[in-house]
């Protein structure tokens, strides 16, 4: 099967191996309060950025939310002298909100997430009953990628794939040499991503991996979380291709569709779901944006009960 994307991906990354000028500078910040790598990307020459799927802190007893980790973020980018042309989400995430109004406010930069958001936000919006000032169409974003779609950050070059299977918007960036690539691969040995939330697919999730899989063997992926593993201490998020293929657990070479699916069937059975998954899907579906406050000002974050 042909896939036009995914040829152009392997691509431009092998342009970007062979010409440092076409690759990123690359910085990862680890939010230990939700195991989440935000990443800036950026261009050397024109100091143009993408900043990657921020986290705004929020402690759920009070219900507070704080900058902490977007600052850091901030700063990186100032003492870096980075202008901002892109926020980019790999998907509407469940385990922490995104800084991205946040960043947008002081920073500037599009806000970006896959085109298939909608879908998320049709599903999250009948579940949290949301009313119909809560548009399912995307417009709180500035723009929606689709598979195989081509971008730029100052002279580097993007192209987004459409990579669902953990929600069924994600998206992974192809920029310059590396890839990010959300919610699909973790560290090879952790093995992958989850796929029992609303839309989830596990049989999508292992062709979107197949994908990725099949871009050039030193293309460097970077992982939007990591939980160390047994037998390493340390926290990890830069992996290749060539060592998924060799080593992920859950995926290497050899792993057939049917035993992977029912492998991450059996694992997501026994899965807690992530602590703040219900204020950060409420509040990613709206782009990072709180719920409308009511008449009193302030913002409420709904639990629906029995419900998930
Ligand atoms: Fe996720």
């Amino acid at each position: 099967m042909t896939d036009a994307a995914i040829t152009a991906a392997a691509a431009q990354i092998a342009q970007a191996q062979a010409d440092k000028a076409l690759r990123p500078t690359i910085a990862g910040f680890f939010d230990e309060a939700t195991n989440t790598i935000t990443y800036v990307a950026s261009d050397p020459a024109t100091r143009e950025a993408a900043v990657i799927d921020s986290v705004l802190d929020y402690e759920a007893a009070s219900g507070r939310t704080s900058h902490g980790s977007a600052d850091r973020v901030i700063e990186y980018l100032s003492a870096n002298d980075l202008t901002v042309t892109w926020l980019i989400e790999t998907h509407a995430h469940a385990d922490h909100l995104s800084a991205a109004p946040y960043l947008q406010e002081k920073l500037g930069g599009k806000l970006a997430i896959g085109a298939e958001i909608i879908r998320v936000q049709d599903v999250f919006g009948k579940l949290f009953n949301a009313g119909s000032e809560f548009e399912r169409d995307g417009s709180q974003f500035d723009h929606l990628f689709t598979d195989g779609e081509t971008f730029r950050i100052g002279n580097l070059h993007g192209i987004a794939l459409h990579v669902p299977g953990h929600t069924p918007a994600d998206m992974a960036f192809i920029i310059g040499d590396a890839a990010f690539i959300g919610d699909t691969m973790f560290m090879p040995d952790f093995g992958t991503a989850r796929t029992d939330f609303p839309g989830g697919d596990a049989r999508q999730l292992f062709q979107s991996i197949h994908r990725l899989l099949r871009l050039p063997d030193e293309t460097r992926l970077f992982l939007c979380h990591d939980y160390k593993a047994p037998g390493r201490d340390e926290f990890a998020w830069e992996s290749t291709v060539k060592l998924q293929r060799a080593h992920n657990v859950h995926v290497h070479d050899g792993v057939t569709e049917d035993e992977f699916v029912a492998m991450r069937t059996a694992r997501d059975a026994n899965l807690a779901m992530p602590t703040l998954i219900l204020p950060s899907v409420q509040v990613n579906i709206r782009g990072g944006h709180l719920p409308e406050p009511e008449d009193n000002g302030v913002s409420y974050i709904k639990i629906p009960v029995n419900a998930v």
